[in-house]
């Protein structure tokens, strides 16, 4: 199998790295392109064993799939780059916020498969929870093939494409609105007396070991949270502060906020 990046940024890189990593496709199979970098595909080329090249007809021929992961104000100019070359054969994954399918296949060529992707920044640590969605003309063989190189830097979940305003605010956004809790929860906690630096450094590991408890149990959170408090304990009274909070609400509101964003940013031109 052939696969090409167009775009070989933060986003892209976490899913070749993945990709490679988890040995589902060895690095000789993959090419990397971009607008100008030079520099770093060949960096990505010494440190990984991936092919690079600027040559669109060389990079399009017989390719299986072609992922498109420039930033979506750019895909208009990368579009006019590729559209003489693409081979019938090319079937695309999109990473790109907010463009959808029907513009992409506008801009590309109606008859090529597409699948829109969403992948969220713990793709480097191959935990992105990625929503896709295709094209009605994308085959079941291809779909499955897509699902497992979205496996190979995460999980996925296949949804309907309205419903990508969803995921990225869910998934997408959510590793920075856990990030801003646990920033909340550090500065609450060095409020108690304690030094920052150990009250950050005790969160962090407090982070992981509740992510690896819930990695690793078939319980549901709410269960999890009840195994550990017991009734007129210290966890208790916490919580029944929490309680007095309409967090749901304010969760709510969040995330009601991202989708918002998303739709807007889907109807310009300048979706960044
Ligand atoms: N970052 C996230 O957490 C996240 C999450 C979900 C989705 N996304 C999506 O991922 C996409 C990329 O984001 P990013 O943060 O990875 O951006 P980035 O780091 O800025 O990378 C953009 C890449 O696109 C390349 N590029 C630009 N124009 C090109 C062209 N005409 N032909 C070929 N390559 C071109 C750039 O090449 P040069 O370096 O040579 O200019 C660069 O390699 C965005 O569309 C975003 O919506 C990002």
């Amino acid at each position: 199998m052939k696969i090409v990046f167009y775009g070989a940024g933060n986003m892209a890189n976490a899913i070749f790295k993945g990709i490679i990593n988890s040995e589902l496709i060895p690095p000789e199979n993959i090419y990397l392109t971009n607008r100008s970098n030079q520099q770093m595909l060949e960096e990505y080329h010494r440190e990984l064993g991936v092919h690079y090249s600027y040559d669109d007809a060389a990079l399009l021929k017989d390719a299986d799939y072609v992922f498109l992961g420039t930033k979506p104000h750019d895909f208009d100019q990368l579009a006019e780059r590729i559209r003489d070359h693409i081979d019938d054969k090319n079937k695309f994954i999109s990473i790109m916020a907010g463009l959808p399918i029907s513009y992409l296949r506008e801009k590309l060529n109606p008859n090529n498969p597409i699948a829109r992707i969403m992948p969220n920044t713990n793709a480097q640590v191959g935990h992105s929870v990625t929503g896709v969605s295709f094209s009605r003309n994308f085959g079941p063989r291809s779909k499955d093939e897509v699902l497992s190189l979205i496996n190979a830097f995460g999980s996925a979940i296949e949804v309907k494409e309205d419903h990508l305003h969803q995921v990225t605010a869910i998934t997408g956004s959510g590793p920075a609105f856990l990030y801003h809790v646990f920033e909340k929860y550090v500065n609450a906690g060095t409020k108690l007396g304690l030094e920052k630096s150990e009250v950050e450094e005790s969160i962090r590991e407090l982070i992981i070991g509740t992510g690896k408890m819930i990695e690793r149990s078939d319980l549901s959170l709410e269960q999890l949270r009840k195994n550990i408090t017991s009734k007129g304990g210290t966890t208790q009274a916490g919580l029944n502060k929490l309680s007095d909070y309409d967090i749901e609400g304010i969760f709510e509101d969040c995330l009601n906020a991202a989708v918002n964003r998303s739709v807007e940013l889907s109807m310009q031109d300048d979706n960044d």
